[in-house]
């Protein structure tokens, strides 16, 4: 018998979650296990109030112009809903790009990233009419200058462009985007940064709207934005702009220990930063949260295929998923808290390490688990705050298929991805 340990945090969970009288989670007032049973496991299963409350949160907090960052997860259906709460969102290759407009979302609120744009995936924002186009070097001012020559559009195409304030943000060094040494953006140090700006200034085919920073993910300690801001509100003195966004970036409560930090505080506080930082009140100041909409949202539920004691070392709790569906904890060192979805409020004395199916040591999901003394081969096993960088992470390493994704509803479950078959892992060889 291990030492006494409390149940799952129901604040862990996503807003509708429920427990029954024998112990069963529900969320959006269908059972887990009725999920489980329908639609098989490894179950992503999203509460479908909680992603619309944060998506209106966010609005309300920092206006319609804020960006839903689809890397977060990104399928038809949430597309749909940030469509719905009437906001932007935020993509960052030509893929993402082509499933928003795919899933039929306004080009005209699309604001398309990243550091390596190609000419085609340039050529197709531009011609769908991106709302903003986000530049990240002097390659791709080159780039979308050569292809507003070739392809010359009646209105000047929106570009922001991405500074790095110098600024290490508190978090794991993979997740950190704000410091100089970084593959993003135009260091404000540079004298690239000015030369930039100019160059864009003398386009007519190019209309500077603003800036853009994002110092990286997961922050808890909010002083990072401030010394961003405080960086980036001497550089943009100086030019003509309506909007400086900051990225996304906010810390969610992972583990029983995290801070709870909410999108309206964050808000408040990068409001507060930049009128202390002395940026002129005419300019829109506004965001991109991706994780901090989505991660406690949904749940991943497992079933328990194999328990292995060793005696006086540790005991290996195996389930049916593992690095492809949840890769965090392998290239962060994430945690997660875990527990057994039909005995929500059991005690879990039992210490243990919940790993995957692959055939990789390093296949784990949580190094340090904590789960009921009962817990036996067949049970469901569910790990909270896994709607963000987790599906949209997913791979098919060994082979394995990517689960499927359900939103629940007032009683209502619909299947938005489906679970991969062995077919299609064949789909792309030749
Ligand atoms: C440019 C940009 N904006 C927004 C985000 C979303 O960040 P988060 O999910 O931490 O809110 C990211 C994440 O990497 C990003 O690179």
């Amino acid at each position: 018998m291990g030492k006494p340990n409390p149940p799952i945090d129901l604040k862990l969970l996503p807003m509708t979650a429920e427990v029954g009288e024998l112990g069963e989670l529900f969320i959006g007032s269908v059972g887990v296990s009725e999920l489980a049973s329908e639609f098989g496991t490894p179950l992503f299963v999203y509460d479908e109030a909680h992603v619309k409350h944060k998506l209106l949160e966010a609005k309300s907090a920092f206006g319609a112009n804020v960006a839903y960052a689809s890397k977060a997860f990104i399928c038809k259906y949430l597309v749909g809903l940030v469509h719905e709460a009437g906001i932007k969102i935020d993509v960052s290759t030509g893929g993402e790009l082509s499933h928003c407009l795919l899933s039929g979302f306004d080009p005209g609120r699309i604001v398309f990233h990243g550091n390596n744009k190609s000419s085609m995936e340039l050529t197709s924002a531009i011609s769908a009419g991106v709302g903003v186009i986000v530049i990240d070097s002097l390659d791709e001012i080159e780039r979308i200058e050569r292809l507003a020559i070739l392809n010359p559009v009646s209105e000047p195409i929106n570009v922001m462009l991405r500074l790095t304030p110098g600024i290490e943000a508190h978090t794991h060094e993979y997740i950190r985007t704000g410091q100089h040494d970084s593959k993003f953006g135009f260091s404000i140090n540079s004298e690239i940064a000015p030369m930039a700006v100019n160059r864009i200034l003398n386009n007519d085919a190019l209309k500077l709207l603003g800036f853009h920073f994002h110092i990286g993910s997961l922050i808890f300690k909010l002083d990072g934005y401030l010394e961003a801001i405080k960086a980036v509100a001497d550089f943009i003195k100086d030019y003509k702009i309506e909007q400086l966004v900051i990225g996304g970036g906010l810390g969610v409560r992972y583990l029983n220990d995290d801070p709870d930090i909410s999108i309206t505080a964050w808000a408040e506080y990068i409001k507060q930063s930049a009128r202390q930082c002395g940026i002129d009140e005419e300019i829109e100041i506004t965001a991109e949260p991706g994780r901090s909409i989505v991660a406690s949202a949904a749940i991943t539920v497992y079933t328990v295929g194999t328990i292995k004691k060793i005696k006086d070392i540790r005991t290996y709790v195996s389930v049916d998923g593992g690095m492809s569906d949840n890769p965090r904890p392998v290239l962060y060192s994430s945690g997660y808290e875990a527990f057994v979805p039909t005995r929500t409020l059991a005690d879990r004395p039992m210490k243990c390490r919940i790993v995957g199916k692959h055939c990789e040591s390093g296949d784990i999901l949580v190094n340090e688990a904590m789960l009921p003394e009962d817990t036996a081969v067949g049970d469901l096993l569910a790990t909270p705050v896994t709607g963000a960088y987790g599906y949209s992470m997913a791979s098919n390493y060994n082979k394995v298929p990517r689960p499927s994704v359900v939103f629940v509803h007032n009683g209502n479950a619909r299947e938005v991805v489906r679970r991969e078959t062995m077919q299609d892992l064949m789909r792309l060889d030749l």
